[in-house]
């Protein structure tokens, strides 16, 4: 008896009343319970669950007999898609509020993505547009190529994505590992062009027999994801009890489907937009004729156009977000609270606390964290890329010593002794993905190897590997006093050498070309 309650209580996923027997025969009335999931992730597994009995205030009741004919074991990497966890932040400044997230990197393909993407695949077959052995095409390069790629990978069918050719690297091997064939195309064109990604895309799918495009951007089954998934299970997890959901747009699946399912549910619950600043979205939101778009580093949110999947209507209040600010509270986030997620759990963090900031009275507020940080180590987890962004400041020395990306007296300079091998060198550039390393003794330059140096020294004898860098390097180093100007460092570029910064005989840091680049682009701003 006690099991069927569960069951039901499990199928509705909500707080409700029940009555019965307890184990041991004692009888209990009508009382409201709750079904905590002991199942990590907040899964339905294992079958077993705790009960607490709130009104009546009865001890807690914990059972492990397996629930229901068939208890959901999670059979297929797609039953894992969804039900992700919802977690309270509580190391962060929320005012009065209290303050929600639900952890959507943990889906399977780790970003929220996964949802829309299994979404818009099964409305396919369902309505008879996609079968077996067909094609999906889709033009991104994003976390929506991740997640059909996924979904198509387990359910048999040939994705083609296609990606304009700026993207990165590690997103293009993510994708191929994934077994999607990537189109790579020009991302030097604009809507219109016939490269531009979306229509070359649109034409694979209509040259190709038995293929369809997916168009995450109007495509209804992506906001019916969220309306039937995100949002009931946001709304079950909240205990039916949400003052305000935070939410970002990069095809408008997300907050569309969220809103309609509020707007059903609980109207009174408000829509605020997170959007990075640049993005012409948080005009709309204000009511102003949009400006011309800016950029922005962080990623799969914030948009240039308005997506024909963005219903706004129920948006009343957005927040521009800076990238600093977005990279500087996702790095918060990780030390704080521990959480890994990627930049555009920064932006709607950040719009969350300045709504919780600005609250007068007690709300309880929820926002997404889409995607799981991994995929950012390189750029806003990295002190180096923020500080080349200009997002981490150091102190200024008013000298060579401001150009230095990695400073020696900071223990970050990539170097080399004289007596450690050929391998230990090109194992150090390939790991740094540096192509020169200074030779160093007591932290004095003894010389520099670089790539040209490894190649000519086992070019003819491979065996030379284990020699040391000593019998390779340079000895012609090109150093340059810390004091100098920065006009002292072009004619060391010219000559085609690095820059080797000295303070008497003290090594300080190498300056390359881009190190400059950089240091002139963080100057205007
Ligand atoms: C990285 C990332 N991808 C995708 C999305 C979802 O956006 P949409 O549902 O509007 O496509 C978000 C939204 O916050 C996001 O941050």
């Amino acid at each position: 008896m006690l099991e069927d309650t569960v069951r039901d209580v499990t199928r509705r996923g909500r707080k409700t009343q029940v009555g019965g027997a307890l184990p041991g025969g004692r009888q209990f009335g009508l009382c409201d319970v709750w079904v905590r999931f002991v199942a990590d992730r907040g899964k339905w597994p294992m079958g077993s669950a705790t009960l607490q009995i709130t009104r009546d205030s009865m001890a807690s009741v914990t059972t492990t007999a397996p629930l229901g004919a068939s208890p959901k074991r999670s059979q297929r990497v797609l039953d894992l898609i969804g039900n992700t966890p919802l977690l309270e932040i509580t190391r962060l400044d929320v005012g009065c509020c209290r303050l929600f997230v639900k952890l959507e990197g943990q889906n399977p393909g780790g970003s929220i993505k996964d949802r829309p993407a299994l979404s818009m695949i099964t409305a396919f077959e369902r309505e008879g547009r996609l079968r077996t052995g067909g094609t999906v095409v889709e033009a991104t390069a994003g976390n929506t190529g991740l997640g059909l790629a996924l979904v198509a990978a387990l359910k048999g069918y040939r994705l083609i994505l296609v990606i304009p050719d700026k993207m990165s690297r590690e997103k293009v091997l993510h994708l191929k590992a994934m077994g999607a064939e990537v189109v790579m195309t020009r991302s030097d064109v604009g809507k219109g062009h016939p490269d531009y990604y979306q229509e070359r895309a649109a034409r694979i799918a209509a040259d190709t027999p038995g293929a369809v495009f997916v168009n995450q951007f109007a495509n209804p089954a992506n906001p019916l994801a969220h309306e039937t998934g995100t949002a009931p299970e946001l709304w079950a997890q909240m205990h039916h009890d949400v003052d305000a959901v935070i939410c970002a747009v990069g095809s408008g699946g997300t907050l569309t489907g969220l809103s309609r399912f509020f707007a059903r549910v609980s109207p009174t619950t408000e829509m605020v937009l997170a959007d990075p600043q640049g993005s012409i979205l948080i005009d709309v939101v204000e009511g102003r004729t949009p400006r011309a778009p800016g950029n922005w580093l962080v990623e799969g949110i914030g948009e240039d156009f308005i997506p024909p999947n963005a219903d706004l209507s129920r948006v009343r209040r957005g927040y521009s977000i800076p990238d600093e600010e977005s990279f500087r509270v996702g790095r918060e986030l990780l030390h704080r609270e521990g959480i890994l997620a990627g930049s555009s759990s920064g932006t709607l963090l950040a719009a969350a606390l300045r709504y919780c900031g600005e609250q007068r009275e007690p709300k309880r507020v929820a926002t997404l964290l889409p995607d799981s940080g991994n995929k950012y180590l390189s750029k806003m987890f990295n002190d180096y890329w923020m500080a080349d962004q200009g997002f981490i400041a150091r102190p200024a020395c008013g000298d060579l010593r401001d150009v230095i990306s990695r400073r020696h007296d900071e223990g970050a300079a990539v170097t080399i002794g004289p007596d450690d091998t050929l391998n230990t060198a090109y194992a150090r550039m390939k790991l740094y993905d540096v192509s020169q390393l200074p030779v160093l003794e007591a932290d004095r330059v003894v010389g520099v190897i670089d790539e040209s140096d490894l190649l000519m020294a086992i070019f003819a004898d491979p065996s030379r590997f284990t020699d040391c860098a000593r019998s390779a390097m340079s000895k012609r180093v090109e150093t340059v006093p810390v004091t100098a100007a920065l006009k002292d460092l072009l004619p060391v570029f010219d000559r085609g050498h690095v820059v080797i910064v000295v303070e008497g005989k003290q090594f300080l840091g190498l300056i390359t070309r881009i190190d400059l680049v950089n240091y002139l682009r963080r100057k205007v701003g």
